[in-house]
């Protein structure tokens, strides 16, 4: 058994069975409130958070039980959950592949949009699912969204024990400033569908090359957000800006009401964006030569 990743709330190993199939082990771990025994039981630091800990726990448990109960292709498939060391373990399918924000780091940033709209198709299927199960992912962006080897998508890291947290007054530790939806850092309102599709919406705006995007607290004070349909005008078909731009809206109500409108915006046909309208990006000779071949 090997460390794959170690985050703020758990620990992800790469695990062999008997027959040598691959297992990736997620164990709940939240770092600030634990330590391990020379057992390898985990133990709580502090007697006052002891609460919140198994808050959490449960919340994880309950998590594994609903993925577990979860077919889906752009769902990471759970296939088992059990408690052992003073904490829980959720077993899932090993996928070997990369996260998309590895991806787009890999791949200069920017996605071209045929290959933007269904991946993202992909994604809100699987995430459609999850709220099925009356579940919200509430970490919706890159490092999130695992490509399997051959380019299809998986949601992992699905966020009931964030959920809980949010209700113990945790918040903000336990949110990503820049795909977090507003609502999500206790403003008063409601956490819906809606709060997903702000993180949809930021996971593409991303796609698109969009560097790193300012929390939505800030935009809330001050929008500095540069508006998708200015930022990359000419890259992407408008419809496809302009779905962007509403899943980013600041108020839950401007944005989409639901993942079925966009999905079947994301399959709708569009217009590619033609080639003079990124000429520009070009050296002058290259795009008179491009011009005269095709001619
Ligand atoms: N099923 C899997 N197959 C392959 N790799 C996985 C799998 N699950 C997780 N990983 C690896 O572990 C990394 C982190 O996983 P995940 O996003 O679930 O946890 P995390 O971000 O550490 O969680 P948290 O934010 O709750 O601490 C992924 O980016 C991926 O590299
Ligand atoms: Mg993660």
């Amino acid at each position: 058994m090997r460390g794959l990743s170690s985050g703020g709330f758990s620990e992800v190993y790469l695990a062999l069975d008997s027959h040598d199939r691959k297992y990736a082990i997620k164990e709940y771990l939240p770092r600030d409130m634990v330590g391990r025994s020379d057992l390898g039981d985990v133990t709580v630091l502090n007697e006052l958070d002891r609460e919140v800990f198994k808050l959490g726990l449960k919340c994880f448990f309950e998590e594994a039980r609903i993925l577990a109960g979860i077919h889906h292709p752009n769902v990471v498939r759970v296939s088992n959950f059990f408690r052992a060391n003073q904490t829980v373990y959720m077993v899932m399918e090993y996928a070997d592949g990369r996260s998309l924000a590895r991806e787009l780091e890999l791949g200069g940033g920017r996605m071209p949009e045929a290959r933007l709209r269904k991946l993202f198709a992909e994604v809100i299927a699987g995430l459609d699912e999850v709220h099925k199960q009356h579940l919200l992912h509430l970490d919706i962006k890159p490092g999130n969204i695992y490509l399997r080897r051959n380019g299809s998508p998986m949601l992992l890291d699905f966020g009931t024990a964030r959920q809980v947290a949010r209700e113990v007054q945790f918040a903000t530790a336990m949110i990503t400033p820049g795909f977090a939806a507003p609502e999500q850092y206790n403003n008063g309102e409601p956490l819906g569908v809606w709060t997903d599709i702000y993180g949809l919406g930021a996971s593409m705006y991303l796609a698109m090359g969009g560097g790193r995007l300012p929390a939505a607290t800030d935009r809330v004070r001050q929008d500095t957000l540069p508006p998708a349909s200015q930022l990359f005008a000419g890259k992407y078909s408008p419809q496809l800006l302009q779905l962007v731009e509403q899943c980013l809206a600041p108020a839950a109500s401007a944005r989409p009401r639901s993942l079925g409108l966009i999905r079947e915006q994301l399959m709708a046909s569009y217009q590619e964006v033609s080639p003079q309208a990124t000429a520009g990006r070009w050296p002058r000779w290259l795009a008179a030569l491009c011009r005269k071949k095709s001619r």
